[in-house]
């Protein structure tokens, strides 16, 4: 399985704070944005990884993870030239897909909590028997999302892009697991009215084709994104009390990447030393330790 982190978009709803840096590079408490997804797509063992952003900010990523190496990853980078919509990350990734499954992750998505390893390790499951999973999560706000009706069992009856009068209260996560097919999908949806090649339209294709799973996020799940600035600071907060409580950080991608016996000890004890002034580096050195 392949993954896919889109990191591109505008970032307006973050200006001035996105006019030199894009969103996905911003720090959520003690470490870059887009450290969160690139977790989740190590927790579901995926170690070759694309990372799809604007002309102006590819670089950027290329300098935070290099070929990946250090991770234990193949890590490569795709430039979109303009946002036009999600579902055009997977036709960009058509090559580094290949004939493989995908997961694709937006960058500024959290997702913490209990149990989501074996939830990946079972939409992962799906993908080989030509199933889509989405992952849905109760939220406040649904207008905000690609909401997701379910019947009782979890079936999904309807998937539809911010609607005006949503069907339910479950929001379609940034998070989608889909088989090959995916990619022929893309390529045959239309942009929609705001010009995007919409997931959702990928999704209802899924649907259609009775091919597609969600998997409910509970309610002691924890799931956030970071588009605006209260919710950049609600997730820092987030992030900061978890970590100060429990004495593990969210997203420490070192850990993962020792605990999967992807990396050495050596190289963790050389993140060590590089990031020895803060709490992040101190972990690490405490990693060792234990
Ligand atoms: O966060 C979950 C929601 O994400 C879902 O519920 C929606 O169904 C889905 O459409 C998406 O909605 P957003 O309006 O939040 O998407 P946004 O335009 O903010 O883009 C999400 C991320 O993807 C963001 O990190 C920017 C990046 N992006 C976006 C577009 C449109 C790209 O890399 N390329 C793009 O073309």
């Amino acid at each position: 399985m392949k993954g896919i982190i889109l990191a591109g978009g505008s970032g307006t709803r973050l200006y001035p704070s996105t006019l030199a840096l894009c969103k996905q590079l911003l720090p959520v408490y003690d470490k870059p944005m887009i450290y969160y997804p690139l977790s989740v797509l190590m927790l579901a063992k995926i170690r070759e990884v694309l990372i799809i952003s604007t002309p102006k900010d590819i670089s950027k990523f290329e300098t935070l993870f290099a070929n990946g190496k250090w991770l234990g990853m193949e890590i490569d980078y795709c430039v979109q030239d303009k946002p036009e919509g999600l579902a055009q990350g997977l036709i960009l990734a058509e090559s580094f897909i290949d004939s493989d499954t995908i997961c694709l992750i937006l960058g500024d998505n959290i997702f913490y909590g209990q149990g989501l390893s074996p939830m990946l390790e079972s939409a992962k499951q799906n993908t080989t028997e030509g199933f889509a999973t989405i992952f849905s999560y109760h939220v406040k706000n649904p207008k905000a999302f690609g909401v997701v009706e379910m019947d009782s069992k979890g079936n999904v009856l309807s998937i539809e892009e911010k609607p005006n009068e949503p069907k339910s209260n479950y929001a379609a996560t940034g998070l989608y697991f889909y088989d090959n097919s995916a990619i022929h999908i893309a390529k045959d949806i239309s942009p929609s009215a705001r010009g995007e090649l919409e997931i959702t339209d990928v999704n209802l294709a899924y649907l259609k084709q009775n091919r597609l799973k969600a998997q409910n996020l509970g309610r002691g799940f924890t799931w956030l994104d970071t588009g605006t600035h209260d919710s950049l600071i609600e997730a820092g907060s987030f992030v900061q009390t978890i970590e100060l409580r429990q004495g593990y950080k969210i997203a420490c991608l070192e850990e993962i990447a020792l605990n999967n016996g992807w990396i050495s000890e050596d190289i963790v004890a050389q993140r060590a030393t590089l990031l020895s002034k803060n709490s992040y580096g101190e972990y690490l050195t405490q990693l060792l330790q234990k």
